[in-house]
């Protein structure tokens, strides 16, 4: 392997050539079962067909004209997602950090212009919500802090499902200007909050008169057996963001916007070059349609149950087994030790696992995981536990 990489990622010793659905290859043409998704993006799975036609149709048509001029798919993008999110407009960007520094930006202009001077974010204990300026220093996760002070002013943290905690910091900061919480916790280890947890901030923030801004990037586009995580509660955020499986691999985020929040931003207040380009544009588009013409989304809880009871019912070392956390596709299986080493054990199993917050097993398959495949994961999986943990 090259040296002329930075070398900020600690990366496992595969490289893979090609996929296809839940399957990848790797360079010697040895077959993986991906229960990751890249990290919750592929969530239709590898080389699906209709971004595939997308990407190759609109590449050989227009890939970029910038932001100067209208683009027309980037207007029928937006149609669409606010249609299927109940926002109102949505700002395009080019991953999840992105968007999360457009929300930053949206709450701060709408704390200034209600005389606020310097506003507050609050933002929960183990978060995570990108790694540039702005949205690493909203997230709480000290880890991903250590070396690149002086963070950003203007955040406050407070334990995550915790309502008293969030009553408590609104009372003695009256400068916060905005919630910004994941759904689930991804990266923090597949935390799933009390089901009333979503509705709760809302009508604290209601109450409050401030934004209640979800970080959909993990949990959004399908990944919880909704589009959307927050349409699990049926309430609506004032900002949204999502990135991600947005484009089933290729780069596109966005920030939505509703009500009171969606006019905040105004012309010069923001830009990026790419984002909402042509060819991105293309991608989402393809991707929301397949979703919707699918039953992925509506069968991704029927899934994810079945995984976690099938790793329930095969580990034979049930005390190894903390807690199993699950909505749709995302699953946390939570062991009584550190268990980061059983990422390499299963990929020499041929199975793509993550391990997050230390001692949990996070499972992101692709939406389309069949139930052969789900066999193959639990078998697998749960054979490892038990190896690992004797
Ligand atoms: C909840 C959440 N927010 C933000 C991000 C950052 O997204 P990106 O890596 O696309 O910048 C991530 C990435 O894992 C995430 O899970």
């Amino acid at each position: 392997m090259t040296t002329h990489i930075m070398p900020t990622y600690a990366r496992q010793a595969i490289t893979f050539d090609r996929g296809e659905g839940a399957w990848l290859w790797d360079m010697a043409g040895k077959r993986y079962l991906d229960a990751i998704a890249g990290i919750a993006v592929c969530n239709l799975g590898h080389a699906h067909p209709a971004v595939h036609r997308a990407l190759c149709e609109q590449s050989g048509k227009l890939l970029h004209t910038s932001n100067l001029y209208n683009i027309d798919l980037q207007a029928r993008l937006a149609d669409q997602l606010t249609t299927l999110t109940g926002m109102d407009n949505v700002f395009f960007c080019n991953s999840g950090t992105e968007a999360n520094e457009a929300a930053i930006k949206l709450a701060r202009k709408f704390g200034h212009q209600r005389g606020i001077e310097a506003p507050v974010i609050l933002t929960m204990d183990k978060s995570f919500h990108g790694r540039t300026m702005g949205a690493m220093s909203a997230t709480a996760n000290a880890k991903i802090k250590q070396g690149f002070a002086p963070l950003l002013p203007g955040f406050i943290h407070v334990p995550y499902n915790d309502m008293a905690a969030i009553e408590n910091a609104l009372q003695s900061h009256p400068d916060i200007v905005a919630i910004l919480v994941e759904p689930i916790q991804g990266e923090g280890g597949v935390n799933v909050p009390a089901r009333d947890y979503l509705n709760q901030i809302r009508a604290l923030c209601d109450r409050h008169q401030i934004l209640m801004m979800l970080d959909e990037i993990q949990t959004g586009v399908g990944r919880t057996g909704k589009l959307m995580a927050y349409q699990h509660n049926d309430i609506l955020p004032d900002v949204c963001t999502m990135a991600k499986a947005l484009g089933n691999g290729v780069p596109v985020g966005a920030c939505l916007a509703r009500g009171i929040a969606a006019d905040v931003l105004t012309a010069g207040n923001h830009g990026s070059t790419f984002g909402g380009n042509p060819l991105a544009c293309a991608a989402a588009l393809a991707v929301l349609d397949s979703l919707q013409q699918s039953d992925l989304i509506a069968d991704a809880n029927t899934k994810g149950q079945l995984i976690s009871a099938q790793i329930s019912a095969k580990t034979q070392n049930k005390a190894a087994i903390v807690e199993i956390r699950q909505l749709g596709l995302m699953i946390g299986i939570e062991l009584n030790r550190p268990c980061g080493e059983l990422v390499g054990k299963a990929l020499q199993q041929g199975l793509l696992i993550n391990v997050t917050a230390d001692n949990t097993i996070r499972l992101l398959p692709p939406l389309l995981i069949d139930q052969s495949q789900i066999t193959q994961l639990t078998d697998t999986l749960s054979a490892l536990i038990d190896e690992f943990t004797r």
